[in-house]
């Protein structure tokens, strides 16, 4: 048995005390170094071809596929809580997508349409930033065309040029083209200032690798490719110097905005782009970040709120200055952050 006399109390040799700063909650809110407030966060939205719809996605409680008419309280009811800018996905009907992905370009397809009605609706107290890429328009998943050896490259870009300048023709504030093919940034750029869309921004998926965390966001939008997988485009997990290339690359080609994606296992790809270039910078927390979160709370084996929060302020920490999350609603009408 030891005696309690044995424990000798240590002086500290120098002045320095960490620990006084964090004695209270008003001294630790004072000191905070990184803060994430509403007008940072992006909601993610997946929208029907109907006009009535609200369809839970499984592997993503709390997130639901939308007819328009449903889409629009929805936002409304985000926007109360201060949510002031969407991504928008097209899911367009089966027996419309094809092998090139025409549907894509259809003034009509769910995406021109829901956005067209957003801008009437909220004008400019609402940013509608598309997501252009045909892997929710092909027939095989693919996010391009494919040829006898894999996407085709350059054969994609004219489609994604169109779907960009639908997009934009319906009224996007923001185009984001995520497909990963070679030049798509400088032909998308070049075709809205052709077409007298000059003052559109471009937010670039500039980094965006190969990731099993995307697995629930296909099943939201049925969009697994038929054979094959996405390596051949996507960046491989392993690459850093690589991601800075890409990077650079997007705003040589006249980028706005460029985009990590995912955005837990790459915090270290998000600081090094954050301080090689000056544009803003977005992270996409994405669908199987999100269902991770969520079906480890509903276990009780963690705690959403704080682990969202600490998530989300991780992402801020890093560099990102957008962050693009399915976690946006709850964490601010929970206020977690
Ligand atoms: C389409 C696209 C994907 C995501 C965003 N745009 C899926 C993919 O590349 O397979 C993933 C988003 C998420 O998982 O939340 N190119
Ligand atoms: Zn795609």
């Amino acid at each position: 048995m030891k005696d309690e006399q044995d424990i000798l109390p240590i002086t500290l040799p120098g002045r320095s005390r960490p620990r006084r700063m964090r004695r209270t909650p008003l001294f630790r809110q004072m000191v905070a170094e990184t803060r994430v407030v509403a007008d940072q966060l992006i909601m993610p939205h997946f929208i029907l071809p109907s006009d009535h719809g609200l369809q839970e996605i499984g592997s993503m409680p709390g997130i639901y596929r939308y007819g328009i008419e449903d889409l629009l309280k929805a936002v409304e009811k985000d926007r109360e809580l201060g949510v002031r800018s969407v991504l928008l996905f097209g899911l367009p009907e089966d027996s419309d997508k094809d092998a090139t992905g025409a549907c894509a370009h259809d003034d009509e397809g769910p995406v021109p349409k829901a956005t067209r009605e957003l801008k009437k609706r909220f004008g400019d107290d609402l940013c509608v930033i598309t997501d252009v890429c045909l892997c929710e328009y092909t027939d095989h998943g693919h996010c391009g065309i494919l040829d006898e050896v894999g996407v085709n490259n350059d054969q994609t870009l004219p489609e994604l040029v169109a779907m960009a300048l639908c997009h934009v023709a319906a009224g996007a504030d923001i185009v984001a083209p995520s497909d990963m093919m070679d030049g798509r940034v400088g032909a998308i750029r070049d075709a809205l200032d052709e077409s007298g869309y000059e003052s559109t921004p471009i937010l670039s998926y500039a980094v965006k690798f190969a990731s099993g965390y995307y697995g629930p966001f296909r099943e939201a939008a049925k969009s697994a490719p038929g054979k094959g997988d996405r390596q051949g485009y996507q960046m491989d997990c392993r690459n850093g110097r690589e991601a800075l290339r890409e990077a650079l690359l997007d705003v040589d080609e006249g980028a706005d905005m460029l985009m990590v994606k995912p955005a837990l296992p790459y915090l270290d790809i998000i600081r090094q782009v954050r301080d090689a270039t000056n544009l803003p910078l977005a992270a996409y927390n994405v669908s199987g970040e999100f269902s991770a979160v969520k079906a480890a709370a509903r276990n009780g084996w963690l705690d959403e709120a704080r682990v969202v929060r600490e998530n989300l302020l991780g992402i801020a920490r890093a560099g990102a200055d957008l962050i693009i999350t399915y976690h946006a609603r709850e964490a601010l009408a929970g206020r977690w952050l």
